[in-house]
């Protein structure tokens, strides 16, 4: 069994409400992704949560997708109803729901998202759906501009697209209220050249960084030390398993019961 938070959460919530289920977590490597979801199809298991990095990959396993997972074009929950795999994307929500819960004005904020991967893109199209001025810069500038496009064909939106180089960093970051790293940097010590190192944060930001466990990100940290208001990555899985789980089972997430039990085993 894999090391994830999601079973601790899903577990309390089921506890909680009385529903008998239990989650567990699998490694599964990519080779057997395949063999791995027909295995959870014919046991009739209720639904699953699929990570990196197999988001992307089990798309082509639904049955049929939910339209923001289409959107996204990858997949981050799973409902079997009834044999037919129904696939989802919760990480947009639970991040806007992450924002909106620790105060930020949705429509009345500019955002600068950090990346445009996976996670990156379901913040950016869960967003542009509310927010009127998004800013994305990435290292590899042509995905942000992917992206730019997606946006503009399939919602009819405009973002802004940068380099996440120094100059663009510096210039976006001045017009900016609200800043998410979706970059998979984050976790421990910042190499030498790393963007982190060029971050001028304004203490009236509020900074989100959605990387989480193990100890307080080095971008959150300075945050902090800044005197911005700062968001956890564990928010987000919060809000993405709350999602998840409303889909599952048709009820609503104890979200205080789910919170808790991250937070004590947070504390462990
Ligand atoms: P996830 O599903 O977690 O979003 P991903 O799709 O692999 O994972 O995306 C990782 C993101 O982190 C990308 O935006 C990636 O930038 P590139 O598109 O240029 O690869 C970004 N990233 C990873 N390592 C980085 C680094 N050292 N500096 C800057 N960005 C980085």
């Amino acid at each position: 069994m894999e090391h994830s938070l999601s079973p601790v959460m899903h577990n309390a919530a089921f506890a909680e409400l009385g529903i008998d289920c239990v989650y567990v977590s699998f490694r599964v490597l990519p080779r057997w992704l395949r063999d791995a979801v027909r295995g959870l199809r014919s046991q009739g298991i209720l639904g699953f949560n699929v990570t990196f990095p197999h988001k992307i990959e089990i798309v082509r396993h639904m049955q049929k997708l939910d339209q923001t997972a289409e959107r996204i074009g990858a997949v981050n929950t799973v409902l079997n109803a009834e044999g037919e795999l129904v696939g989802y994307n919760t990480d947009g929500v639970g991040a806007i729901e992450a924002l909106k819960q620790n105060g930020v004005d949705l429509s009345d904020s500019s955002f600068t998202i950090l990346g445009a991967g996976g996670a990156a893109r379901a913040i950016v199209f869960a967003l542009a759906e509310k927010a009127t001025r998004i800013h994305v810069l990435n290292r590899t500038f042509r995905k942000a501009e992917r992206l730019k496009r997606e946006v503009k064909r399939k919602l009819r939106k405009d973002i802004e697209v940068a380099p996440l180089s120094k100059k663009w960093l510096t210039q976006t970051l001045s017009a900016t209220n609200v800043l998410v790293n979706a970059t998979s940097v984050g976790a421990g010590a910042e190499p030498r050249g790393s963007f982190m190192n060029e971050l001028h944060l304004d203490r009236a930001m509020t900074v989100f960084d959605i990387v989480y466990g193990g100890p307080e990100s080095t971008l959150l940290q300075k945050a902090r030390q800044q005197g911005c208001k700062t968001i956890p990555g564990i928010e987000m899985l919060l809000y993405q398993g709350a999602s998840a789980f409303e889909i599952w089972t048709g009820r609503g997430a104890p979200i205080e019961t789910m919170r808790m039990a991250l937070a004590n085993h947070e504390r462990q």
